[in-house]
């Protein structure tokens, strides 16, 4: 391997790891996930679903979301509800909100 590629592994390997042991949605901005979240009315049927608060639905103990994955892979499914065409970086914002529930490192 030449030394540059070597370097770039390197880095490459240390900001994944960093990401992972710190926050798994280092570029997300919670901030603009509560607006999307609320301007998307992403509670909406998971408020009728959780008898009143939708936001139960994150830390039901029967949640189905137990990955930093999944819970971008559920947010592009239910985007599709409320006929959001999501960025990846909208996804990002929305997982860091909800990473308030859902509390991943
Ligand atoms: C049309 C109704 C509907 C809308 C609107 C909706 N969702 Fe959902 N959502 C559901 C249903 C139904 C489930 C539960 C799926 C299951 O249990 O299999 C769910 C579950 C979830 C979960 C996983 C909860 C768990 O169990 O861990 C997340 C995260 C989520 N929704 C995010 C969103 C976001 C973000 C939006 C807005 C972009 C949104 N939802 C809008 C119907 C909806």
């Amino acid at each position: 391997m030449k030394l540059a590629t070597k370097l770039k592994t390197a880095l490459l390997l240390l900001c994944a790891a960093t990401a992972a042991s710190a926050n798994p949605f280092p570029g997300g901005n919670a901030v603009n996930g509560q607006k999307l979240f609320e301007q998307y009315k992403c509670n909406s049927c998971h408020d009728t679903m959780m008898g009143g608060d939708g936001n139960k639905i994150f830390t039901r103990l029967t949640r189905k979301v137990s990955t930093p994955d999944s819970l971008i892979d559920q947010i592009g499914m239910c985007s599709g509800n409320v006929n959001a065409h999501l960025t990846a970086q909208q996804k990002q914002d929305l997982a860091a909100y909800l990473n308030n529930y859902y509390k991943f490192k």
